[in-house]
């Protein structure tokens, strides 16, 4: 009589093994549709039925991936869609990709991982491998997960394998889920090997480290060393304003030593749902800890601080016209948190939107990729981009560098302009009206 472990290995190696991803967001749903498009029979489950009506037409709300791909799958019945947790009971493996945003008071919330994880407990029929793929603290899986799937009398090894698996999705890459190495590390060395033999079915390569608090504080080193470089980079550019080098070339500069730097660049701020608020997990889980992280909490001050840098800069370019930003004119150019998405999700160009118009200015923005926005006590609609659009403004402010907007034409017809971005560098444009960051 074959053991648990080896009914799941051989399950998951000829591929046999149903799979129900849980969170159907930016994370959750390539991951579904590269699993399916691997060969596994995928059910997302999602609580929100917006999403899963759209999924359910052959619509998708993910930028990266195509609705065509979406409509095959579910066609060819290779991926279906519930906002019901019951069909869980069906998956002999359950991959958890649920939002672990911070609280108001900083502090991380784990109620969606809480909630997702005793829906699993409730419906999964043993033997099943279960995968943590949200951000969270170190030990969450080992600890909370574990506890919850053993206070059902589901036991490790017997009836559950549990592992965590950080998601390094890049939102508006090219480099698809399938080509980003995968780290694996289970909470007992049985479910490290599922969870290996797993993703090494659809992904190029999958690394095994130690533990799943291993693979739980790698993800966090990730976004911290991203954190505290873009704080660099922007410590770096207000330094460089006040002694008026151009911060830009410096970078490009010291970006030409072939080893020993990686060059990092200043922007507007920090967004989204993983570089602002990871850092802060784990800078809260040293802290109940008993030590005291100091880089962390500097650098996400610095770049919280770059929104509002933003907004002085362009008050001193409209002063030096003669203008105040009080009933100033602006037209902002992207309010998604980066370039070529539509994830408005703690975006500082949003911030400086709201800033801007707090201030008293009258400002639009243009958009590609966000038709409309809900924030700062307003409903935003993005305006087109026309000569007579930019002409009419007092002052333009480049928030997120999108590639499908037409910068020349911005950079003809535009008085001023607040570049955040350096993308004017490589358009053609009278120096005298642009100004960057
Ligand atoms: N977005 C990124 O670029 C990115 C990159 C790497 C890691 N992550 C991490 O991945 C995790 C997910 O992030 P995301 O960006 O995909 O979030 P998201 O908000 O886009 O998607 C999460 C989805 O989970 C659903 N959900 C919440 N609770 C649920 C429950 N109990 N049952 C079923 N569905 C539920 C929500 O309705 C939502 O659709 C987070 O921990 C995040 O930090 C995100």
């Amino acid at each position: 009589m074959p053991t648990a472990y080896e009914r799941l290995l051989a399950l998951i190696r000829k591929r046999r093994a149903r799979v129900a991803v849980i969170g159907l967001g930016y994370v959750g749903l390539p991951l579904a549709v590269r699993f399916a498009e691997a060969g596994f029979k995928v059910t997302g489950y999602d609580l929100d039925p917006r999403r899963i009506g759209d999924l359910r037409r052959g619509k998708c709300y993910i930028p990266d991936v195509p609705a065509a791909a979406i409509r095959a799958l579910l066609k060819a019945g290779r991926l279906s869609v519930t906002g019901r947790g019951e069909p869980l009971s069906q998956a002999q493996v359950i991959v958890i990709c649920v939002p672990t945003p911070l609280q108001k008071s900083r502090e991380p919330d784990l109620s969606f991982i809480c909630s997702a994880v005793e829906t699993v407990a409730e419906q999964v029929k043993p033997p099943a491998l279960v995968i943590l793929e949200s951000t969270t603290t170190p030990g969450t899986t080992d600890g909370m997960v574990r506890e919850k799937m053993e206070a059902v009398k589901l036991k490790m090894d017997r009836d559950i394998f549990l592992a965590f698996s950080p998601e390094r999705i890049d939102p508006g890459n090219a480099l698809g889920v399938k080509a980003i190495p995968k780290l694996v590390g289970g909470v007992t060395p049985q479910s490290t090997r599922l969870a290996h033999l797993f993703y090494s079915q659809s992904l190029d390569r999958v690394i095994a480290v130690s533990s799943s608090r291993v693979a739980e504080t790698a993800k966090l080193l990730e976004n911290t060393f991203r954190i505290i470089n873009i704080a660099l980079a922007n410590e770096f550019a207000l330094l460089c304003n006040a002694i008026g080098v151009d911060v830009w070339e410096v970078i490009d500069a010291a970006g030409s030593k072939p080893f020993g730097f990686m060059p990092f660049y200043p922007g507007p701020g920090i967004g989204g749902h993983c570089i602002p608020s990871d850092p802060i997990y784990l800078s809260w889980h040293a802290k109940s800890a008993g030590f005291e992280p100091r880089m962390i909490d500097l650098a996400s001050q610095i770049n919280s601080q770059m929104p509002e840098h933003v907004v002085s800069r362009v008050a001193d370019l409209l002063n030096a016209e003669s203008k105040p930003i009080k009933s100033s004119k602006i037209l902002q150019l992207g309010v998604a948190y980066k370039r070529n998405i539509n994830d408005t999700r703690d975006s500082p160009a949003l911030e400086i939107l709201g800033r801007l118009s707090r201030k008293g200015a009258r400002v639009a923005y243009h958009d590609p990729h966000v038709a409309q926005v809900r924030g700062y006590g307003k409903q935003w609609r993005s305006v087109p981009l026309t000569r007579e659009s930019v002409r009419s403004a007092d002052c333009v402010v480049i928030a997120t560098d999108h590639q499908n907007v037409d910068y020349k034409m911005v950079a003809k017809e535009a008085r001023l302009i607040f570049d955040a971005r350096n993308v004017m560098q490589a358009i053609p444009h009278r120096r005298s009206k642009v100004e960057r960051l």
